[in-house]
């Protein structure tokens, strides 16, 4: 094994009863780069966070994580990384000063480091105006701030981050990406797990998207629109009651199953034939009486490569799960 990787896995493998939660997954991230694990509910996304931060021990496989093996060397590991669990871990009932030196105390960096530390980090995360105010009168951005600033008192080589953005508004969640990418300026490795693909592109160098505790595709953004191959053919009649007519001839034409997204009223479909395809369908909405909002043909999005993928959009409601404890890092 290189050790130039921050990040290793091989084969990692993890049961919950008599499921997969993680059915064998490689990964291999090299220092200073940001590696996205892209799935919906259920994909393993934290199972595999919790096995590489020695949180949770791997059935099958073996990992290494800033050159140390995290099953035979957890201290060696915990030492070195930070981790943002998916669940904000600051505690409400202490201020953000607080909760940094805290941290910083179990982290071992000693209370003069983490009271210095502290004031500097919550003036990079925008929050020395809330210093000094209790966590639990944070906003969702400002916690997720403050759980990041938390994970870097220590100043770890590789940062742990399990859906930093989920449940922020895009506004708190673009902030947060231009921290992420000032860290990873800073040369920190990042694994970032995510259900936005938006996310995945922006962030990582390499995207990792996992589904049911496997990896089913991996690269950069432009190599996984790649494999989609074409364009995607793309629908808008006027009419809501016009959508299966309308996905039918955009099926027969593109000769590939087209999805419908009902809320907007869009029905898109893959094809090789481009604007050849784009003709055909108009002709045959006219033939129809179908009336058309919109009717174009645009590059695959990494929505469309999850869905050619794995036959379906990444879910937001699925995935429900029994918790069992596991120990804690912090
Ligand atoms: N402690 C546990 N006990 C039992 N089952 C678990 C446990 N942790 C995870 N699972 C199951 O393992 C599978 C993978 O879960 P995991 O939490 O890793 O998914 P995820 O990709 O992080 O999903 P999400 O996006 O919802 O956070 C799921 O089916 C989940 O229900
Ligand atoms: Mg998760």
């Amino acid at each position: 094994m290189s050790t130039t990787h921050a990040i290793e896995a091989t084969d990692l493998r993890k049961r919950y009863g008599d499921m997969d939660a993680l059915a064998g997954i490689d990964l291999e991230v090299p220092a200073g780069s940001v590696c996205g694990l892209l799935g919906p509910n259920g994909a393993g996304k934290t199972t595999a966070v919790r096995i590489l931060t020695t949180l949770a021990t791997a059935d099958g496989g073996s990992a290494r994580v800033a050159g140390f093996d995290v099953a035979r060397e957890p201290m060696e590991v915990r030492r070195r990384i930070g981790l943002a669990a998916q669940d904000a871990t600051v505690d409400g009932l202490l201020t953000g000063r607080e909760n940094l030196v805290m941290i910083g105390e179990l982290h071992h960096v000693g209370r003069k480091v983490a009271r210095r530390r502290a004031p500097e980090l919550l003036e990079q995360f925008d929050l020395t105006d809330a210093g000094d105010k209790l966590a639990k009168d944070y906003s969702g951005g400002m916690r997720r701030r403050l759980d990041l600033a938390a994970t870097l008192v220590a100043r770890p080589d590789v940062l742990f981050l399990d859906e930093p953005t989920t449940g922020l508004d895009p506004r708190a969640r673009k902030e947060l990406w231009t921290v992420l990418e000032t860290l990873v300026d800073g040369g920190t490795t990042l694994l970032l797990t995510t259900q936005y693909l938006d996310e995945a592109d922006r962030l990582a160098d390499e995207i990792v998207v996992v589904d049911h505790g496997r990896v089913i595709a991996r690269g950069d953004a432009r190599t996984l629109k790649r494999e989609v191959g074409g364009d995607q053919l793309e629908l808008v009649p006027v009419d809501a009651d016009d959508l299966p007519r309308a996905a039918e001839i955009l099926e027969a034409v593109a000769g590939a199953r087209a999805s419908v997204d009902q809320a907007v009223r869009r029905i898109t479909a893959p094809t090789e034939s481009g604007v050849e395809a784009l003709g055909e369908v108009a002709g045959e909405l006219r033939a129809a009486g179908i009336e058309v909002e919109d009717l174009g043909l645009h590059q695959p999005t990494l929505e469309d490569v999850f869905l050619t993928l794995t036959g379906s959009a990444p879910d937001a409601d699925a995935g429900e799960r029994t918790e069992q404890p596991e120990e804690a890092l912090r």
